[in-house]
């Protein structure tokens, strides 16, 4: 088990791929993450796993790598498994979270927004055009903004998980792209297929950020630094006004 300790996950995953069902169902996702390179020994550190459940869950990748199994009294409690995991960040990471609670709203409405815009394209053009604008601005400008030029800095130099982080951000300005070629051309199934795949896309990356890569780089963090966080947050937002949040609130809560 030693030497498997200190192996990327991915290659684990692939030579005992029942190691990837069991991660599966304690709710972490390495079978479809997209970075693979952590090592088993951090893969419970990264991912918050409570202390409790963290022996039953070795011992079950344990048995899996030799190639037995654990009785069925040594397995966790399926309630424990299914208790909703709760994080408490510290301050402005929570701010970054309860911005991703109002893009989450955004992504929602996605599927009805697809439905009308299949529907009839021309009477959803401008509905289309300012959820374009508030993934621009809001989501992109604002929130992306506030992790790239300044939380992801905290990360300490591992780049892996942040370059996945950084290629999703890339991504969703691709579909961006997408979305407003298929309205300069009235292309009604293309926007809707770049809106959704942009919901699922943002979907999953907000999970992760909020999952694990928030708690993970807080962990990092000391007090100060947390503090200066909290600084220069307060400096970014200043740039956008002070009414910049409730505006894309409202707008949310109108199409809502
Ligand atoms: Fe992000
Ligand atoms: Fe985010």
């Amino acid at each position: 088990m030693e030497k498997y300790l200190n192996m990327p996950i991915k290659t684990v995953i692939t030579e005992f791929p029942k190691v990837g069902a069991i991660l599966k169902d304690y709710e972490i996702g390495c079978v479809t993450c997209g970075v693979g390179t952590c090592l088993v020994k951090d893969i419970i550190e990264i991912h918050n796993v409570p202390k409790h459940i963290e022996a039953e869950m070795m011992k079950k990748i344990e048995a899996a790598i030799n190639g037995g199994d654990i009785s069925i009294e040594e397995k966790i409690d399926d309630v424990q498994l299914q208790a909703p995991r709760t994080i408490a960040y510290a301050k402005p990471i929570q701010r970054l979270v309860d911005e991703h609670t109002l893009i989450k709203r955004l992504l929602a409405l996605i599927p009805v927004l697809c439905d009308r815009v299949n529907a009839d394209l021309d009477s959803n053009r401008e509905v289309v055009m300012k959820s374009v604008e508030f993934i621009k601005q809001f989501a992109d400008k604002f929130h992306h903004a506030k992790e790239e030029d300044i939380l992801f800095a905290y990360a300490n130099g591992n780049t892996d998980i942040i370059n996945v982080m950084y290629e999703d951000h890339k991504k969703g300005r691709y579909y961006v792209k997408s979305i407003l070629l298929g309205l300069e051309t009235g292309d009604a199934s293309f926007i809707t297929y770049s809106l959704k795949h942009y919901r699922e896309l943002l979907t999953e990356h907000i999970k992760k950020e909020d999952e694990i890569l928030y708690p993970w780089i807080e962990k990092g963090m000391s007090e100060s630094q947390i503090e200066e966080l909290e600084r220069k947050f307060n400096e970014t937002d200043f740039t956008f006004g002070s009414d910049f949040y409730d505006k894309w609130e409202s707008f949310v809560n109108s199409l809502e």
